[in-house]
């Protein structure tokens, strides 16, 4: 069975979508890489690439209902096989634009977080959103299936202000979360020291990077500073967080 890592935020629209893609684009191991787009606010891919958003979140939700799975890797329901294709090879279980449509779905997710562990994927990367207390976002990173928690965050004073302030009540619900901030004013030390929690990876502010995962622009993907970082960022979750906790990712 493949990794699932969930990519969330306290806020912000730090970049948490964008960290998702990048990641799954740049995943280190062999097989097909999938995000899942389980922002109960609505998502952002699909208008992003000018798609459909069926079949998608919302088909995987409506079959996770059905299934009678008691754990991780043991659901027939698979992400792949409600997901679509990005040109690039990375592929997205889009969520519909508005809160109106996704956040049942994510609710239902939520309840069933078994159809979220892919066996066929190498990674499964699932876009929870704004991480606030007891929200259908917050019940799937907490789930037993998911192998790593990666937590967003600007360098903005009042986010890291908010991620310092919330940590110990996500570290009660969720163990080890690995914290990532996007742009590269403060050096590490000066930002471990202000949250008190250290900074696994620092993403570049990357506009023309960022616009790539947009659909926009014609720059080189795999040179961009985001896509470096996120390579970076993509090799630590596989070697130092996954594989030491025996996830059997390979
Ligand atoms: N590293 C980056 N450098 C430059 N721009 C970025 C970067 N990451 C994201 N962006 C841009 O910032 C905006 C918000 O990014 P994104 O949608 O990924 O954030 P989010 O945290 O998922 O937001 P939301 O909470 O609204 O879902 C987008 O326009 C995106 O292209
Ligand atoms: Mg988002």
């Amino acid at each position: 069975m493949g990794a699932t890592v969930a990519v969330g935020s306290l806020g912000g629209a730090p970049g948490v979508t964008t960290l998702a893609v990048a990641l799954a684009s740049t995943w280190p191991a062999e097989g097909p890489a999938v995000v899942v787009e389980a922002d109960a606010s609505g998502g952002d891919v699909g208008a992003w690439w000018h798609m459909p958003t069926a079949p998608g979140m919302v088909e995987l939700a409506a079959a996770a209902r059905h299934d009678s799975s008691s754990g991780p890797g043991e659901s027939g329901v698979d992400p792949l096989s409600r997901s679509q294709v990005l040109p690039g090879g990375v592929r997205v279980c889009l969520a519909p634009v508005t809160a109106e449509r996704a956040a049942g779905a994510v609710r239902l997710l939520a309840q069933h977080p078994g159809v979220l562990s892919s066996t066929d994927a190498a990674v499964t990367v699932v876009d929870v959103g704004r991480l606030t207390p007891r929200t259908s976002g917050t019940h799937i990173a907490a789930a037993p299936g998911i192998d790593a928690v990666l937590l967003v965050t600007t360098e903005d004073l009042a986010q890291l202000k908010r991620l310092q302030d919330s940590l110990p009540g996500i570290c009660a619900a969720i163990a080890n979360p690995v914290v990532a901030v996007v742009g590269r004013r403060e050096s590490s030390r000066e930002l471990t020291e202000a949250i008190q929690v250290p900074v696994a990876a620092r993403i570049p502010l990357d506009n023309r990077g960022a616009a790539l995962i947009r659909g926009q622009g014609t720059a080189r993907f795999g040179r961009r500073r985001l896509m470096e970082a996120s390579r970076g960022l993509a090799h630590h979750l596989h070697h130092a967080v996954l594989q030491p906790a025996g996830t059997g990712a390979s």
